[in-house]
């Protein structure tokens, strides 16, 4: 077949920052599924769009163009509205655990495609399956089957899901343009669109342990999805929240299932609760349930509830107890005074380097690797008190992830103040902004 374009023709036209037409874009992501268009080229082109950039209607025939390139699929007929939610990923971000059941208690259906982990972001499918007999990956048919029975899935997005993202978003990892807005957010969205969901939360996080730790590239990139929900008809509210310092005390795959069902059953660490409360306000909100106090069903019982059969449906035992880890080192305070600073990054790479996450796709994780902290900042500690628990399975891995916590802890005298951050910095959602105060 004649192509309708050159590949060395559209690099050109984006290296001197042109706009691309919808013709000539979905002909490149065509092309480039089709393995017409060489993978160094798509990698000159990406690198084209992270240093030029691209308008709102270039992102959006890109976001089309790759849900073009698989299946689409659909949940109308089940008889429940569905809202899905994103995040961009944190250090101890456990928070789609207990949230799915949660608002699936609700009578809304929750499909959650995850993934799993690569660097020191862990990923949900990771921590489940820290959970004996639990799996991952469900047909079509089982997945609308538990949503329509029990309203809340977490499973493996399939391979046929956005498959130009897929090639895609393997060459930016290995060429230095992950960090395009343009490619961020149609990717995602491309993902988020063809599952079919009728609207979404997106959790866009900034701060150290972040994919973008600069606020303002947070929150350009939060307003550039929510545009792209919106043009896609999948009504989208994006918070923006601060991710300086770890979610939570549990960073690690089991550790942070332990911590999501103490969230589940009306305790655990009280920014786990406030944020998991906090999207699932929204989520109600865009499916109609305004009105509904999602604190209500974590204090009751009720996202128990849902999570034991959701667990359960999926073949793991919500009941049995986590691995644990074989080695354990412990971090002292090495003076009196008030925790200041807790850096998120460190702490994600720690628990990576102990085993919790994966330097390659495909590389086994430990199920009890991680680390679990001891306090948070404004915290008053006393010499010699544990700031951190390290855990993994292999000894070895300590000292690597001791030199990534070095300096990650501040201790300064008592009194000494310690900025009050929220949590939930922001709320973006289309044609009206609160991007928050600074
Ligand atoms: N997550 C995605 O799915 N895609 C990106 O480009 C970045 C994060």
């Amino acid at each position: 077949m004649a192509e309708a374009f050159d590949a060395v023709e559209l690099i050109v036209e984006k290296r001197e920052g042109r706009p691309l037409s919808t013709a000539q874009i979905d002909w490149l992501v065509d092309a480039f599924t089709r393995g017409v268009v060489a993978d160094e080229q798509m990698s000159a082109w990406a690198m084209a769009v992270l240093l030029n950039g691209m308008d709102r209607r270039e992102i959006r025939d890109l976001t089309l163009a790759m849900i073009a390139s698989g299946e689409r699929m659909s949940f109308e007929g089940l008889g429940r509205p569905t809202v899905d939610k994103h995040s961009t990923g944190g250090v101890g971000d456990k928070i789609t655990l207990p949230l799915a059941p949660l608002v699936a208690s609700f009578g809304v259906a929750v499909p959650q495609l995850s993934g799993r982990g690569l660097g020191h972001t862990g990923g949900t499918l990771d921590k489940l399956e820290a959970i004996p007999g639990w799996r991952a990956d469900l047909s079509t048919a089982e997945m609308r089957e538990q949503l329509r029975t029990i309203g809340a899935v977490i499973c493996a997005a399939g391979a046929g899901l956005a498959p130009a993202d897929k090639r895609l978003y393997a060459l930016r990892d290995t060429t230095g343009t992950v960090e395009a807005i343009p490619l961020i957010a149609s990717s995602i969205m491309s993902k988020k669109i063809a599952e079919g969901t009728e609207a979404l939360v997106l959790d866009v996080k900034f701060g150290a342990g972040a994919f973008l730790p600069r606020r303002e590239l947070a929150e350009e990139l939060a307003r550039t999805m929510v545009e792209l929900g919106a043009d896609a008809g999948v009504r989208t509210v994006a918070l923006l929240t601060d991710m300086s310092t770890p979610l939570g005390l549990a960073v690690g795959n089991g550790v942070e299932v332990t911590e999501s069902v103490e969230v589940l059953a009306g305790g655990g660490p009280s920014d786990v609760r406030e944020l998991t409360i906090a999207l699932a306000a929204e989520m109600l909100a865009l499916a109609g349930r305004g009105d509904e106090d999602p604190a209500a069903a974590l204090d009751d019982g009720r996202a128990m509830d849902v999570w034991r059969r959701m667990i359960a449906a999926q073949g793991g035992d919500p009941d049995a107890p986590m691995a644990e880890a074989r080695e354990r080192e412990v971090l002292t305070a090495q003076e009196d005074g008030v925790l200041t600073a807790q850096d998120a990054k460190a702490v994600g790479v720690a628990a990576w380097r102990l085993g919790a996450g994966r330097a390659r796709q495909g590389d086994p994780v430990q199920a009890g690797a991680g680390v679990l902290l001891a306090a948070k900042p404004g915290d008053a500690v006393r010499r010699g008190q544990p700031l951190a628990t390290l855990l993994t399975d292999e000894a070895d891995r300590i000292p690597r992830a001791l030199e990534a916590l070095s300096g990650a802890f501040r201790v300064a005298p008592a009194g000494t103040p310690v900025p009050d951050r929220p949590l939930v910095a922001g709320r973006i959602a289309a044609g009206s902004e609160d991007p928050g105060t600074r």
